[in-house]
């Protein structure tokens, strides 16, 4: 059902790479809500060829976006205005890689050049994002910017590695730029930090099958799923939410605030 929350909306969405994705899911909820698109992945992404059905899907452009490069994120932000004839009203950063969890290094033995990179891809690339994008004029006055993160940013999850830091980094500076660009010019800035999810980023965790059924468990409305996830990140962009920015926001069906379940205390005494 829509309720055209985003008519005559334009944004810039990060992250699509196949139909699991949350990216995906939130640029077709952000469709139908209204809004015109501009789809970025990275080239290596680009290859697999899938995010040209979801371009095919919602009718947008797709620009290639290395988000480690800052000439290929001033390109993407000059483009994307020229694009649309001017700047955006929300943009989605759905993006995280580790080079220490695809190579099986343990968090006590990794890699420090790989851990570079991780935090580069999966948390700067915000604050490159926003940078470039204040430099450029290029977010409309009380715009919105989304980025997606996890609850390991405050618990241990011991499996999910150096993510946890690179999703505590990509927290703050949601929080650090969000206010400067709210000062500036009513920009807001926001992490939604999202249940476990089945895809191909969330699968490259170690026992993610446990871990999911366990989050499952631990929490009164069960997992939330990348099709709500992309509602609850659509009413973000959206009007009916101006005055929220700088937050942490879960959406994880209530785990982050269970000590423990019926369910998980049932299991134990077994
Ligand atoms: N799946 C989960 O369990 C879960 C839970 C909480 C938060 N998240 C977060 O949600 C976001 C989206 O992940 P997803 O689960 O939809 O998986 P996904 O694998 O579909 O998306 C990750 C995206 O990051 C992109 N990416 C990687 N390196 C890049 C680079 N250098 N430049 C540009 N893009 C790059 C990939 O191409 C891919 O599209 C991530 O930030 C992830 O950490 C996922």
């Amino acid at each position: 059902m829509s309720y055209n929350l985003l008519k005559g909306k334009k944004g810039i969405i990060f992250g699509a790479l196949d139909e699991k994705s949350i990216a995906w899911k939130t640029a077709i909820r952000c469709h139908e809500e209204g809004a015109e698109i501009l789809l970025t992945n990275a080239p290596v992404a680009m290859r697999m060829g899938e995010i040209n059905k979801l371009a095919a899907i919602i009718n947008a452009p797709i620009i290639p976006c290395d988000v480690s490069s800052n000439d290929d994120v001033l390109n993407l932000i000059v483009k994307a205005k020229e694009h649309f004839g001017g700047g955006v009203d929300f943009i989605l950063h759905s993006i995280g890689m580790s080079l220490n969890v695809r190579k099986g290094k343990h968090y006590t033995e990794i890699d420090y050049g790989f851990n570079a990179k991780t935090l580069d891809i999966s948390a700067t690339s915000l604050h490159r994002v926003l940078a470039t994008a204040m430099k450029h004029d290029a977010i409309n006055q009380w715009g919105s910017v989304v980025a997606l993160t996890y609850i390991a940013a405050q618990r241990v999850f011991p499996d999910y590695n150096e993510m946890a830091d690179a999703k505590s980094l990509l927290e703050s500076i949601s929080r650090s730029f969000g206010y400067h660009y709210g000062v500036k010019k009513q920009v807001r800035i926001n992490t939604v930090s999202q249940s476990p999810t089945r895809t191909t980023a969330g699968s490259g965790v170690k026992g993610f099958d446990g871990f999911i059924s366990y989050a499952e468990k631990m929490s009164p409305l069960g997992n939330a799923s990348a099709d709500d996830c992309a509602n609850y990140v659509v009413t973000l962009f959206s009007n009916m939410t101006k005055f929220v920015t700088m937050q942490n926001l879960f959406h994880d069906g209530g785990f982050s605030f269970t000590g423990v379940t019926a369910d998980v205390i049932e299991q134990m005494g077994k």
